[in-house]
């Protein structure tokens, strides 16, 4: 299935068939990260993807229920993201599964 990923600020979307994911070599297949990295989308990575950083943290502006639910692992390495919100996810772990838009913070 085809499912689309706009990235803001620069309101970019990406169209990914997850029929291919993996797109790219770090983080979840099909995961935000994934995406970004395949498609040449500047989204940090320190820790490769592995849920051990939180400089792949992106706020979902649409399409929540659109990636795979969070677990716990993710849950506790957010806790402590500069900048978190109620709409947060670490983007190598939310794999898509539809459309949705997300917003990478400055910091
Ligand atoms: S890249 Fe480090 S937690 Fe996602």
């Amino acid at each position: 299935m085809k499912h689309k990923v706009t990235f803001l600020p620069s309101g970019r979307t990406i169209e990914v068939d997850d029929t291919c994911y993996p797109l790219a070599d770090h983080g979840r297949p099909g995961s935000i990260l994934d995406i970004a990295l395949a498609t040449g989308i500047d989204l940090d990575h320190n820790c490769g993807g592995s849920c051990a950083c939180t400089t792949c943290h992106v706020i979902v502006r649409q399409g929540e229920q659109n990636l795979s639910p969070m677990e716990e692992d993710e849950e506790d390495r957010l806790d402590i993201a500069p900048g978190l919100t109620l709409h947060s996810r670490l983007g190598c772990q939310c794999v898509v599964q539809g459309d949705v838009v997300v917003e990478i913070p400055e910091e």
